[in-house]
């Protein structure tokens, strides 16, 4: 799917001559009062009882979705798409239920950062999160929930009952359109902040998908990119980031990917959908192909896949006749077919969907000034102080403040494609890549209210106007955008434009010079040494220039700190140019490949330790307007896993929030392990100036061990073992050295 798709509007309704379109829910009738709607039975139970008084025709209908808008080119010469009338407008997803016993529809709605809308001139207007990075980089799970359970509140309150949410693909190429959506780069920071994501979604009644599933760290030919893995390493890096985030999320349902891997399209992959996600883990819940993910029917269905999504944007409508053909005839087991259906049930019992449904559109009642307050406290969480000579908090006695650039006159920017939020007073502007839309929250109105300095403001386009300008202020905010996107990369690591040169004029003008990132993902930042504090901002969400203000004048402080590392150039990354790229190739290799075992499970700063990579800023880093110090960090065995315990300390100043960041290695070298360490628990404490907690974490014994493929076993080896407490991945603070004996561990890390 392109970006196309994003920006067409209804079309005119043509007729359906291969699928027969879904029947209109009416009032169940008598029959509805099965044992499947009694709440007292369990989830498992009452999809027991539902499958077994489901025609083949019901299940069916459970099994295929559709999207819930159109366009000419979803009807062709070999199919037919007609959106249907009961799906919600400008919506990711349909799929009808089963009104003769009770099951409602599922409404399906992009994604993790609130309700999107798609392809319409009149959007819904929600509230928006800080994108998931930015979620990620306030390595606060309290955060991730409390702004899932808000996004998922505003879902079920605009009618829709599945979420789209819990993009997690781990960040192996910085270039990636899509980290914004995605929760960095290590396995357990990601898989536990997008597994609260999904647990705060589904408290409010709503599915929650978690995805891309697996290895979708490029937008470049996504569709067809072959990623090559193995299993071993494979389980140590994203399959072990979706396994932590199942654990702590139980999500209903996961949304298989577009690329290849290892050979098989990941909705036909048997190795991904079958064997590691429903047998090695145990899944309940039903998998979902992304839209266009769908290649087949009896391939698809035999490896996993249990319901083909938005089908408009596949080739042909794989599970609606012809899976009825396959059944028939023994190709597909009847029996898999009951599987499909009774994985789709569970989740929506478990969830909550048949006993508390969707009453259509009452977003009228959506707590709009509340969900505010979450957002705004969200990016204040996430906001990350990399650069501070002093210059930050704004200083008081400043007269003449001037913002440069980034539209900061009027708010802030998000990322594009199917997870667009719009809200209420959103405008779009021309960014070098697209066109950006702007929620209204400006970052200098912001400013403006908290100082007594006049602000002035130039848009930036003009580098020696700026640069004049900034000659005349006392202190100088330059705003930076990368507007990234679903279905593009980055073509660099720089910022887009002319806005590094912006930077540097107006540097070399006044080195009083704060800049502010509002960026998708890492940057490069040539002009650093020339600049007085960097803050990157992420996409802050609809009250994020509010946020921004608050803490560039001191009122919050920033507490983030990155999920990701930020290398000094694309010449220290496990590829320097991103494969698959049909441009470039010469023969337009119809099956591109790229292969993620050059880096394997040595994933971000693993890489940069291994290979001994300065990068420009480390994972984990992030500065605060006070300090903090950690003493008397011990560790000890527990259970199969370890025990850690410190006590930490506000030594500065002023309130602010510290993130304690425990790595573990092994003392010896140990085959097997990707990197020489792994971050192995982690905690975000709040602390007043002078005040001084004990924290003590578990580390899951996974983190301790490395994966056999052979024998699906995690070992732990006996020995001794490095605990170590650092600020970043680059930074250990204090040392402790822990005896382990021997420890098996199954598939499930038990
Ligand atoms: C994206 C998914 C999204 C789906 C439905 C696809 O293009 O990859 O993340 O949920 O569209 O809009």
């Amino acid at each position: 799917m392109t970006l196309f798709r994003r920006s067409l509007v209804c079309a005119t309704a043509l007729v359906s001559t291969l699928v027969s379109m879904p029947v209109r829910a009416a009032e169940p009738a008598p029959e509805a009062k099965g044992a499947w709607l009694d709440a007292s039975q369990s989830p498992e139970r009452r999809a027991d009882a539902a499958v077994t008084a489901m025609t083949q025709a019901e299940k069916l209908q459970l099994v295929f979705g559709y999207y819930s808008n159109e366009a000419p080119w979803m009807s062709n010469g070999t199919k037919r798409f007609e959106a249907p009338a009961a799906g919600l407008p400008a919506s990711a997803g349909y799929v009808p239920g089963v009104a003769r016993l009770g099951i409602p529809a599922q409404w399906e709605t992009d994604a993790g950062v609130g309700v999107a809308t798609q392809g319409t001139p009149k959007p819904r207007l929600r509230t928006a999160l800080p994108s998931g990075i930015a979620i990620a980089a306030s390595w606060n799970p309290g955060t991730a929930f409390a702004g899932g359970a808000m996004i998922g509140n505003e879902a079920y309150l605009s009618g829709f009952n599945v979420q789209l949410a819990g993009g997690m693909n781990l960040t192996r190429e910085p270039r990636n359109g899509r980290n914004f959506e995605y929760t960095g780069e290590d396995p357990l920071l990601a898989g536990t902040i997008a597994g609260n994501t999904i647990r705060g979604i589904q408290s409010n009644h709503v599915i929650s998908t978690m995805k891309h599933f697996a290895f979708n760290a490029q937008e470049t030919n996504r569709n067809h990119v072959d990623v090559k893995i193995a299993d071993k390493a494979a389980r140590q890096s994203d399959l072990l980031a979706f396994q932590f985030a199942y654990e702590t999320g139980d999500p209903g349902s996961v949304m298989c990917a577009y690329n290849r891997v290892n050979g098989a399209y990941s909705c036909e992959s048997g190795w991904l959908l079958d064997e590691v996600l429903k047998q090695d883990w145990g899944f309940k819940g039903y998998v979902m192909s992304d839209w266009g993910g769908t290649h087949s029917t009896v391939a698809a269905a035999t490896a996993g896949l249990d319901q083909e999504s938005g089908w408009a944007f596949d080739r042909s409508p794989y599970f609606s006749a012809a899976l009825d053909e396959a059944v028939n005839n023994g190709h597909v087991s009847r029996t898999r077919l009951d599987d499909m259906a009774r994985r789709i049930l569970w989740a929506m019992f478990a969830n909550g969907l048949v006993d508390h449904p969707v009453r259509g559109d009452q977003s009228a009642s959506i707590d709009l000034a509340d969900h505010a307050r979450i957002t705004q406290a969200a990016a204040e969480d996430s906001l990350v102080l990399l650069k501070n000579d002093g210059l930050l908090p704004l200083a008081r006695s400043a007269r003449r403040i001037l913002i440069v650039g980034g539209h900061a006159d009027f708010g802030v920017i998000s990322g594009g494609g199917s997870s667009q939020v719009y809200a209420a007073g959103y405008r779009q502007f021309d960014e070098p890549l697209g066109k950006a839309v702007y929620y209204p929250s400006s970052p200098l109105k912001g400013i403006a209210s908290r100082t007594k300095a006049t602000v002035t403001y130039v848009d930036g386009h003009d580098a020696k106007e700026a640069a004049r300008a900034a000659r005349k202020a006392d202190i100088v905010i330059v705003f930076a955008t990368q507007w990234t996107a679903e279905g593009l990369d980055t073509p660099d690591l720089n910022l887009p434009g002319q806005q590094d040169a912006l930077i540097g004029a107006v540097a070399e003008a006044n080195r009083k010079t704060v800049v502010v990132l509002e960026t998708g993902g890492p940057v490069v930042m040539p002009w650093l040494d020339k600049v007085g504090a960097v803050v990157e901002a992420w996409y802050p969400g609809t009250s994020g220039g509010e946020a921004i203000a608050r803490v560039l004048t001191g009122e919050a402080d920033p507490s983030g700190h990155l999920p990701v590392t930020f290398p000094a150039s694309a010449a220290q990354l496990p590829r320097v140019r991103i494969d698959g790229d049909r441009k470039l190739d010469e023969l337009d290799d119809p099956h591109p490949h790229t292969d993620y075992d050059i880096e394997g499970a040595a994933v971000g700063y693993k890489w940069f330790d291994a290979r001994a990579l300065k990068p420009l800023f480390p994972f984990g880093f992030g500065l605060s307007y006070t300090t903090f110090s950690s003493s008397g960090l011990s560790a000890t065995p527990e259970g199969k896993g370890l025990r850690v315990s410190l006590t930490v300390r506000n030594t500065g100043r002023s309130a602010g929030s510290t993130v304690t960041q425990i790595y573990v290695a092994p003392v010896a070298t140990l085959a097997g392990w990707e990197a020489p360490k792994r971050l192995g628990a982690y905690a975000k404490t709040e602390l007043q100036a002078g005040e001084s907690t004990s924290i003590a974490l578990s580390v899951d014994p996974r983190l301790l061990a490395t994966f056999d493929p052979a024998s699906k076993t995690w070992t732990v080896k006996a020995g001794a073992y490095k605990v170590m407490a650092g600020d970043s991945a680059d930074h250990i603070i204090a040392t402790t050295t822990v005896q382990l004996g021997q420890q098996t561990l199954d598939v499930r890390g038990k």
